[in-house]
């Protein structure tokens, strides 16, 4: 591979941002919003509640003045995880709301336990009927709420309902993705009085209304660690641009210890690898700024190409190896037991018709494609449509043989 590719916006930034544009009574212009399925999904939502959204470009147009319902619809729910951020949204503007559990990627169990309890710290009360989840408050009041795990999603939905709530909530044990830092940065823009994002203590004081604002999403650090990632497997130099290097440190740790060389640039990282690839050892996944659990999919395909023994943990889902079937019929001799799965090395792929099941798996079956002697077709790309903009026409940008 040899070339340059500009990074998109990311994902799980433009998601929960979307959701926190229904708290505001106006217009939210969000910029360099990735063009990919989820958004589009997100959208929809949206606009069944009474939002209109308008695409400029890559910059989104939602105006959230009149959202008259309440009542979401399923078809676009179950479809995707992040539409349960609409429960804390749209309790800031209405008092009750009612969805289908939320869909999302096959990697493992997906309770929503902690968003509701923290939702119930914060005044609401929720109802089931069997896969339909009724939320209704009086009145949103501030809390304490300590999370028992830093819950992405939790972290977001309790922010999100507590921006308009009375008085104040003090989060303990939250998550510290970027992306929580991001929704912050896009409430404060639009006048919510919060601190302490990015650290496992938030504490947001309630106000009366939101105001009209807009953002930039910042660029996707899974995408990008997913194509550097494809550089240390498939061999050869890129530059990602505008990749974000301060939130990549741990992958780019990994892609270091493998035997790449790495350059954080201005506007973004350059990588190279013409060496031996040499395993990395033991890699597990964790919370940020650990190594992520997004990019576990791909890093085992770079494992299977390194010199020596390699062995991966995943410790975030407790169903993410369902990918391992497929690669393992491309000749990887993965052997997974219960969280942990290991790689021989030094893998002679060979391509064949493989089929993916969620989006980073999918991901990974293509980089394992570039990887491969013979041709490899990756079917049910739909799944990676979810939240790569075009990850043919970016890995033709790196000049490796992908095709539609
Ligand atoms: C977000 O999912 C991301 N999705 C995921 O990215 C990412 O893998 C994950 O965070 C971890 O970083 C979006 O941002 C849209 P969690 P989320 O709540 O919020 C358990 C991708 O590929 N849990 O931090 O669902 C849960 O089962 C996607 O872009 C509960 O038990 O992740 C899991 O084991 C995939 N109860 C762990 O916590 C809850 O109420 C992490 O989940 C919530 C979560």
């Amino acid at each position: 591979m040899c070339g340059e590719v500009r990074i998109q916006g990311s994902k799980n930034a433009a998601l929960p941002i979307l959701a926190a544009s229904v708290l505001i009574p106006g217009m939210s212009r969000i910029a360099n919003c990735p063009r990919i399925s989820d958004v589009t999904c997100m959208c929809r939502i949206l606009e069944s509640i009474g939002c209109r959204v308008t695409w400029e470009k890559h910059d989104l147009f939602v105006d959230a003045s009149s959202v008259r319902r309440s009542c979401l619809p399923q078809e676009y729910v179950t479809r995707m995880r992040s539409s349960v951020m609409l429960m804390g949204a749209l309790l800031g503007r209405c008092e009750e709301v009612t969805l289908d559990y939320p869909g999302g990627c096959v990697i493992g169990d997906r309770p929503i336990d902690i968003h509701l309890a923290a939702l119930k710290k914060l005044g609401v009360f929720y109802e089931q009927r069997e896969n339909v989840l009724t939320v209704r408050r009086k009145k949103l009041q501030g809390a304490g709420i300590e999370f028992p795990f830093p819950s992405v999603g939790a972290t977001e939905n309790a922010i999100l309902a507590a921006v308009l709530a009375e008085g104040e909530t003090l989060l303990t044990g939250c998550a510290r993705e970027p992306e929580i830092s991001a929704l912050c940065s896009f409430l404060k823009n639009a006048g919510a009085c919060i601190e302490g994002e990015g650290t496992g203590s938030i504490r947001i004081r309630g106000v009366e209304k939101l105001c009209e604002t807009e953002y930039v999403i910042e660029s996707d650090r899974i995408v990008a660690g997913t194509y550097l990632i494809s550089v240390l497997a498939a061999g050869g130099e890129a530059f990602l641009k505008e990749a974000p290097a301060e939130q990549m440190e741990a992958v780019c740790r990994i892609a270091g210890q493998m035997g790449a060389r790495l350059e954080t640039w201005e506007d973004g990282i350059f990588i190279k690898r013409n060496k031996e690839l040499i395993s990395p050892g033991k890699v597990k996944t964790l919370v940020y700024p650990g190594f992520p659990t997004d990019l576990q999919s791909p890093l085992l395909v770079a494992m299977s190409q390194a010199e020596g023994e390699s062995c991966l943990e995943e410790s975030i889902f407790n169903g993410r190896f369902k990918v391992t079937e497929e690669l393992n019929r491309m000749n990887m001799d993965i052997k997974v037991r219960g969280r942990e799965a290991f790689l021989s090395g030094k893998r002679r792929l060979m391509g064949t018709n493989v089929l993916a099941q969620e989006l980073r798996g999918g991901a990974a079956l293509v980089i394992a494609g570039l990887c491969a002697e013979g041709i490899t077709i990756v079917g049910n790309r739909h799944f990676i449509d979810r939240g790569y903009e075009d990850i043919v026409r970016d890995f033709r940008k790196l000049r490796a043989q992908a095709g539609n």
